[in-house]
Parts: C-alpha cells; structure tokens; sequence
C-alpha cells in the first residue's frame, strides 16, 4: 500500500516541516488538494505552493484539482513541479482532451470521481489514466466521515482494471483511518490519502504504521 498524506491538515504556517517529518515518517507520495472556492466551497493552494514545495522533499508530489476549469491549470502546475494532476470528471465538458493536455505536459495523468459520479462516466478515458481516485467523501474538507458504499465501487473498478488487462492504480481519498482502511484495501485501493489522520495525531509515523497494520 501507497500512503499520501494531503497536506490540506498539515499547519500552513509551518508547511516545509510538516511535509519533512511525513517523508522521514514513510509517506510514499504528497497530496496536495487545490480547489477554487467555486467547484468546491473552499480556498486552497496555487501553484506557487507547489512550486516552493518542490525543492523542501524529493516525494512525488501529486495535485488534487478541485477546480472547475482544470485546463486552464494544467501548465502551471507541471511547471511547478507536479508529478501527477488529478482531474475531476465533472469539472469538465473535455475529460479526455485534459488528460492528453496533462500527458503532453509529460506528468501523469489520474481521473478523480465524485461519490454520486458512476464509474460508466469514466469508461472512455480509462485507457489514457496511471491513476484513478475514487472520491470516498464529498470533496471539498478535510475531517469528513468515509462513505462506506464507495467500497463497493472500489471494488467494480478493481474488477474492471482486471477484465480490461488495464494497469492504473487506485486511490481513494477521504475519512481514510486505521477503522476504514483495511475494507478500502480489501476491495483493491493501491493509494490511500488521508489528511486529518495523520497530520491530526500526536506522531504521524505512528499514524501511519497503524494503516499499515490495519490492512495487514
Ligand atoms: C477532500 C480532499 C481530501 C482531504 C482528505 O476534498 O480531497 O484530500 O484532505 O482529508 P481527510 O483524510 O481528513 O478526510
Ligand atoms: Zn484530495
């Protein structure tokens, strides 16, 4: 299992330590969520912040875009430094032709779903992903409770990886703990983010040992 802390609860006046301490810890990957106060009812990073992060940690840094024009931001963020740019399906009336935008931008493309959004809606574009990101809470917080029926999603897309011999990884992103985890891993999830659990608890590396030894 893949562990990506999002840096959406780490303490924003001390962002370089926060990220320094999760990488020593044992984080595999970065998540970094930007939304636009318009897609999502909530205000966070640019790509500035990416770009100052770049050079503090040598962990890939993946970009969780809650925007309702995601096109018009895929350059800066792979400018800045991005190593994959996560884009919504519902943000866009062009899913296909962002994600072949992300592509040429030589960074790795991942398609992000929303709790309501049916996998069929991503049937086209599966070809052309490295990552798929079930959303396991509505986007927009950190501190929400998982959705329990996103499991069983999880599990169709891990099926449908299989009979389609396609190799993307799966994430999921939301109220992911040491008592959520283990069903989302059961059901085939590659990548776990989790925010509030990890930059909330006294030790992050014993945070995320005990997502490890929760899916064992
Ligand atoms: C929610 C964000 C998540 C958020 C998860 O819109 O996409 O990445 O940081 O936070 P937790 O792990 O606290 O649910
Ligand atoms: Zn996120």
């Amino acid at each position: 299992m893949k562990i990506a802390p999002s840096i959406l609860s780490a303490d924003f006046a001390h962002l370089a330590r926060d990220v320094e301490k999760v990488e020593k810890a044992g984080a595999d990957l970065l998540h970094v969520d930007v939304m636009d106060g318009h897609f999502v009812s909530n205000l966070t990073f640019g790509p500035l912040v990416v770009q100052a992060l770049r050079p503090v940690t040598s962990l890939p840094l993946e970009v969780h875009l809650m925007v309702s024009d995601p096109a018009a931001w895929v350059a800066d963020f792979a400018e800045a430094g991005a190593d994959t740019i996560l884009v919504h399906e519902e943000a866009t009336d062009h899913l296909y032709g962002v994600l072949q935008h992300v592509i040429e931008k030589g960074v790795r493309a991942g398609v992000v779903i929303n709790p309501g959004t049916p996998l069929s809606s991503l049937e086209e574009v599966l070809p052309l992903v490295d990552q798929v990101l079930v959303m396991t809470v509505n986007p927009g917080f950190g501190g929400q409770k998982f959705l329990t029926p996103m499991v069983d999603k999880v599990d169709r897309l891990y099926q449908l990886r299989k009979a389609r011999k396609l190799h993307f990884d799966i994430e999921v992103d939301g109220g992911i703990n040491n008592q959520t985890v283990k069903a989302a891993a059961d059901a085939g999830t590659d990548i776990f983010v989790a925010g509030s659990y990890v930059f909330g608890s006294k030790n992050v590396g014993d945070a995320m040992n005990s997502l490890r030894e929760a899916v064992k």
